[in-house]
């Protein structure tokens, strides 16, 4: 086997993004949003602060979304200032219409109305589950996923997508599930049908807007460690770790990463994609 992939490695040596072949690969990787406004929904925690961070690492100016923890949204501002980015914090709960039309009309102001109401890159993050049998869920369950899940990233698209083909540019990202592609467990079901049909809008509206330069395409996540997951130490934690190839949950940098491909300037062909990101845990 190593004889067989000896010439390949051959081949690939010398070839090393950022080193003395091409000096500006890294700097043009860490920069690549340089001059772009992106909104990252529930931002304030978990995998939407990693995407926020990263994208500003990226070079764009974020919008810190959140819903209902002032505090943490301005922890990850912080950080992100700290670090060098531009970062500001927005909210709005996104469960009701009338949270979703306050974020869009603080598009307009954001950073000091320097964008002029455009916006480049909409992460579609925010997101919830119930978990337990669908035999005993609750009367108000299929609006507490589908208003969060499926609602509000296809209102905050259709605003954003009109700012986007007035330029010419944009990139929408909604984060799924894993859950959106299949069904491994019991117990998630309304989630499951919300991040499908998460997964549907994604491919329809790519079909509509790949023409004026905007791409729409997903991320869907399996297992990561945040607090909407199952703990470490519960036996749901220990059957979704069993699940996956690698044998660990993921960590929400390695959503970021993906998300961060899917917003870059580079992945302009790529549209209607849903990238699953879970560690082989359906595969
Ligand atoms: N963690 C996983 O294993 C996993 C796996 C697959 C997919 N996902 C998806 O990844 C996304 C992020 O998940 P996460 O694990 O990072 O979740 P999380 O840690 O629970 O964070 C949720 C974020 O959404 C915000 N949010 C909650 N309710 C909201 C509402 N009504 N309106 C607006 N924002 C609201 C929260 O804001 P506040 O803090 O201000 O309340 C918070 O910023 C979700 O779409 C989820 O379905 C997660």
């Amino acid at each position: 086997m190593q004889e067989t992939l000896a010439p390949m490695w051959q081949s690939l040596r010398g070839f090393s993004p950022g080193t003395a072949s091409n000096p500006n690969v890294e700097e043009n990787m860490t920069q690549a949003l340089k001059g772009k406004l992106a909104l990252v929904t529930g931002a304030s925690r978990g995998i939407g602060a990693a995407i926020a961070a990263r994208l500003a690492q990226d070079g764009a100016s974020v919008i810190v979304h959140y819903a209902s923890n002032p505090a943490r949204a301005d922890a990850v501002v912080k950080e992100i200032r700290d670090a060098g980015g531009e970062a500001e914090a927005v909210g709005a709960n996104l469960s009701q219409t009338g949270g979703v039309k306050s974020l869009i009309e603080a598009l307009n102001g954001a950073f000091r109305g320097r964008f002029d109401g455009r916006l480049d890159i909409l992460v579609n993050n925010a997101g919830t589950v119930e978990y337990g049998p669908f035999l005993d869920s609750s009367e108000t369950s299929y609006d507490t996923h589908f208003n969060l899940n499926v609602r509000a990233p296809i209102e905050l698209a259709k605003d954003a997508a009109a700012r986007m083909v007035a330029t010419g540019w944009g990139r929408i990202i909604n984060v799924g599930s894993a859950f959106g592609e299949a069904a491994p467990l019991p117990g998630v079901t309304l989630y499951i049908a919300s991040k499908f049909a998460l997964r549907g809008f994604t491919r329809g509206l790519s079909r509509e807007l790949g023409r004026y330069g905007v791409t729409v395409n997903a991320v869907q996540p399996g297992p990561i460690d945040t607090e909407l997951a199952p703990q470490p130490g519960t036996e749901d934690h220990a059957t979704m770790t069993k699940l996956a190839s690698v044998g660990r949950f993921g960590k929400p940098a390695e959503i970021a990463a993906a998300v961060a491909y899917l917003a870059s300037p580079e992945a302009g062909y790529t549209t209607g994609e849903s990238l699953t990101v879970d560690g082989g845990w359906i595969a």
